[in-house]
């Protein structure tokens, strides 16, 4: 079975409680009638309705709360109206739990053909088929209604970086105008949750107008965009310290697309709840594994005669009962099985370090847990 039992009673509507703070980072519960999300949470990438090469019920086992799916991968295919008609996306991809979605925005600018940006929304070519469509703030809200998502992000542009002050100003602004429009349109739903984007780049003076903006609209939660899009690690940190602050205490915050193991240690330093990335499972169907000890590349011939698992003390299976050499020689094959385990073992390693960063916030260890954990990495592979 898909693990734990839902709450009883459930929740009837969408709350989020802080539980304990350390400095800045926060352990808390984001609540709503599908479930509980424990803060800070890593939210797997189930683009088109699957997590690829996992089955649910082992993303649940592995302690995810929440996944994540993707508006405009869903509506081209299969369609929002098909999953509404056959009982909401919950039911069609067999996970009752908590889904939170993302506006398509972002997936337009990066994936879509021809693209054309109005203050009514975004004109776009299917990357399937080239069929034309036109996402508009209140478009993006009603597809994410009919797939039944429970949090929602509102329609957003965000801008790559480098880029200039006008644009990045631009963008901000028609954002903050979108998300008036995506309010209006999702309108009372006791249940579920709307989520604002700040954007603003790399500008401080933009960030802050975004999300004070943004915080006046006294929004369910907050999501943090436009980073990790081709800035250094640093500079993202630095936007993180100035946004976090201006948000309010009693709301969650979500950094989207974000990110490797050290990205999130540091963001949860700064403030940030929650967060979503490929990476993980994209490294996996890549032959890449992330354990305790840094980044470790299957492909490499030096795995060839290596029987030792990817880490003996790991809970998950493909961790723990599989050599290294058994993953080489799968990972050169090509075999599904590669995908399969390294994906498994990647979202465990992720999973095992949010929960490793609740448990150091409640005990208020997690300065010297954040210390332990980089000198692990530093040191490198046994
Ligand atoms: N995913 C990663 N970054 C972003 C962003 O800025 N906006 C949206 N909508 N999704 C994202």
């Amino acid at each position: 079975g898909l693990g734990q039992p839902l709450p009883d009673p459930r929740p009837t509507d969408f709350s989020f409680k802080l539980i304990a703070t350390d400095g800045k980072a926060r352990r808390g519960e984001v609540s709503m009638p599908r479930g509980t999300i424990r803060t800070p949470a890593f939210m797997p990438v189930g683009t088109a309705a699957t997590v690829k090469f996992m089955y649910p019920g082992q993303v649940r086992d592995l302690g995810a709360d929440v996944i994540l799916g993707n508006t405009y991968h869903l509506m081209l295919r299969p369609g929002a109206e098909r999953i509404a008609n056959l009982g909401g996306l919950h039911k069609f991809a067999n996970w009752p739990y908590p889904i939170l979605t993302d506006s398509g925005g972002f997936q337009v600018m990066s994936l879509a053909k021809l693209r054309k940006m109005s203050e009514q929304g975004v004109e776009f070519k299917s990357h399937i088929d080239g069929a034309k469509y036109m996402m508009s703030p209140e478009r993006s809200i009603e597809i994410q209604c009919l797939l039944g998502s429970d949090i929602q992000m509102q329609l957003d542009e965000c801008t790559r970086l480098p880029a200039s002050e006008e644009d990045i100003e631009k963008a901000m602004q028609l954002s903050l105008r979108w998300a008036e429009r995506c309010k209006t349109q999702f309108g009372d739903r006791p249940g579920q949750a709307m989520f604002g984007i700040v954007q603003g780049g790399d500008i401080p003076r933009l960030r802050e107008e975004s999300a004070l903006a943004l915080k006046a609209m006294d929004l369910k939660g907050y999501s943090i965009g436009g980073l990790a899009v081709g800035e250094p690690q640093d500079v993202m940190l630095d936007m993180l310290g100035i946004t976090c602050p201006l948000l309010p205490e009693n709301k969650p915050r979500y950094l989207m697309g974000v990110g490797t193991p050290d990205d999130l240690i540091e963001a949860v330093s700064q403030g940030v709840d929650m967060f979503d990335c490929v990476m993980p499972t994209r490294a996996g169907r890549h032959g890449l594994a992330y354990t305790r000890f840094g980044k470790v590349n299957l492909k490499n011939a030096r795995h060839k005669d290596d029987h030792r698992p990817l880490d003996p003390e790991s809970n998950c299976p493909a961790s723990r009962d599989y050599s290294r050499a058994y993953l080489y020689h799968l990972t050169k094959s090509n075999e599904a099985l590669a995908s399969m385990l390294l994906t498994w073992n990647n979202l465990a390693y992720y999973q095992t370090l949010m929960q490793n960063m609740r448990d150091a916030i409640e005990a208020g260890h997690f300065v010297d847990h954040k210390a332990a954990v980089k000198e692990a990495w530093a040191k490198g592979d046994m």
